[in-house]
């Protein structure tokens, strides 16, 4: 049984003021869900408020990107050391929105993805194509692309850190989202693309989440299905009685 995760993703939404106030939410709105592994994944400069006051509660912190060096002169980023002191448990790796405005490539969603796994942090891989590539008939190609180099040398010991994230382009922050069957479709080629790197027991393992215009009205059946294992969630993440009820969907699927 792979227990649910429902993660979000606050992009550059919450200012640090502001960040006490909705994890403490999300943490009340919660309480009774003690089989969904729950997450708020915020900007770095809010991360110590949000450690603090997820403290004691069963949400988890996380970052949205992570540098693979462990220090140096790479202005404007932050290590896997320095999240892991920072009290955060959880990273988002490869994001569309990196991929597309930050000159992301398959080859740093690798370099970065595997420092955070090496450093014990619960990574969420996101993969997905845009709508120009699943109307071009590429929707295979790129998601087994994006897996094979993403997760180059990414080994089994290492799949018990890894999480990924299918997540169509054309369904973020858009209101579209892709059917219960077409995100499914794609989630057990997900899985059987991952089962060629690392072994199928392994695969069957490993959570795969859904992302993209998720919220509390179509959660319940993108997570009824075999291989939806959670969901990482953008802007239903930012008010917690939206969040809490993904998340009510993911413990009663
Ligand atoms: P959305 O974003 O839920 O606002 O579509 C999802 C994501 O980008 O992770």
């Amino acid at each position: 049984m792979r227990k649910k995760i429902i993660a979000g993703n606050w992009k550059m939404n919450v200012k640090p003021s502001e960040t006490a106030a909705l994890v403490k939410a999300v943490a009340e709105a919660t309480k009774q869900y003690g089989n969904v592994e729950i997450v708020c994944c915020t900007p770095a400069i809010d991360v110590p408020a949000a450690v603090a006051a997820a403290a004691g509660t069963q949400v988890g912190i996380g970052t949205e990107n992570c540098h693979w060096k462990d220090s140096g002169a790479y202005t404007g980023e932050i290590s896997t050391g320095m999240i892991v002191d920072s009290g955060a448990k959880y990273v988002i790796v490869g994001h569309s929105e990196r991929r597309q405005y930050f000159g992301e490539t398959d080859e740093t969603v690798n370099l970065r993805a595997r420092a955070a796994i090496a450093a014990g942090l619960t990574t969420m891989v996101c993969v997905g194509e845009t709508l120009e590539e699943r109307e071009a008939g590429k929707l295979v190609e790129v998601i087994e692309r994006q897996m094979n180099v993403g997760l180059k040398d990414v080994t089994a010991a290492d799949c018990a850190k890894l999480v990924i994230a299918y997540e169509p382009v054309w369904a973020i922050g858009t209101g579209k989202t892709a059917t219960p069957d077409q995100a499914q479709e794609v989630h057990a080629l997900i899985r059987a693309t991952l089962a060629k790197l690392v072994g199928a027991e392994t695969a069957e393992t490993v959570r795969i989440q859904y992302g993209g215009s998720m919220k509390p009205g179509n959660a319940a059946e993108l997570l009824a299905k075999k291989d939806i294992d959670g969901g990482l969630i953008g802007g239903a993440a930012l008010k917690a009685a939206d969040f809490a009820g993904i998340i009510a969907a993911a413990a009663n699927a």
